[in-house]
């Protein structure tokens, strides 16, 4: 499957990505049986992991965005930019879930953790769909994974290349090159 200049093959079916985001939802609304968890999803990628998600829990929340970005092309530039779409302060004192589609070097949680860290919540967990292991950077542990995956780039479910491919059911990973 070609996007852009890349050609791309199928990685993680529909099917696949629907029943892991299930067994999250569960094990999420297990965590958060007994209070409400504050949902803050990532934008743009996690949107499409987040309204799936979101259908399936069986725990009081309440959801917000913030729009993070980090990325140009298919590296990390290093420099995050945040903007929130809501009162940070609505964060103190909650118990917030970070909500991630994929986590890669962990450079654009680390800011994030420090800026939600600043309005005192009550604690910090994160979920992501997918994390990249071997360029995971930080010490915080992800509580609540997908799927691992390989140090390679992938498109699809709410991920891009450049802007192309979130709408794509499957999640694609880019074909190395012979
Ligand atoms: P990090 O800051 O290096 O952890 O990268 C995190 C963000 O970069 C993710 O939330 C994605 O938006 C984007 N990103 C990282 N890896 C990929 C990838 O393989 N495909 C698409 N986006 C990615
Ligand atoms: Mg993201």
């Amino acid at each position: 499957m070609k996007l852009l200049d890349k050609e791309f093959e199928k990685y993680i079916s529909e099917l696949e990505i629907a029943e892991r985001v299930s067994e999250l939802a569960e094990e999420i609304s297990e965590n958060y049986a007994n209070d409400e968890v504050l949902i803050l999803s990532v934008l743009n990628g996690a949107f499409i992991f987040t309204a799936d998600l979101i259908r399936n829990l069986q725990c009081d929340y309440q959801l917000v965005f913030v729009f993070a970005n980090s990325y140009d092309g298919m590296e990390s530039s290093g420099e995050v930019k945040t903007c929130y779409t809501f009162g940070r302060k609505l964060l103190q004192g909650k118990r917030v879930l970070i909500l991630e589609d994929i986590i890669d070097t962990g450079n654009t949680l680390k800011y994030l953790l420090s800026e939600i860290h600043q309005q005192k919540p009550q604690g910090i967990e994160i979920a992501s769909l997918l994390l990249k292991p071997d360029a995971y950077k930080l010490d915080k542990k992800i509580r609540f994974v997908g799927f691992n995956i390989p140090n390679d780039f992938v498109v699809g479910y709410g991920m891009d290349y450049n802007e192309s491919g979130r709408n794509l059911k499957d999640i694609y990973i880019l074909k190395h090159q012979k």
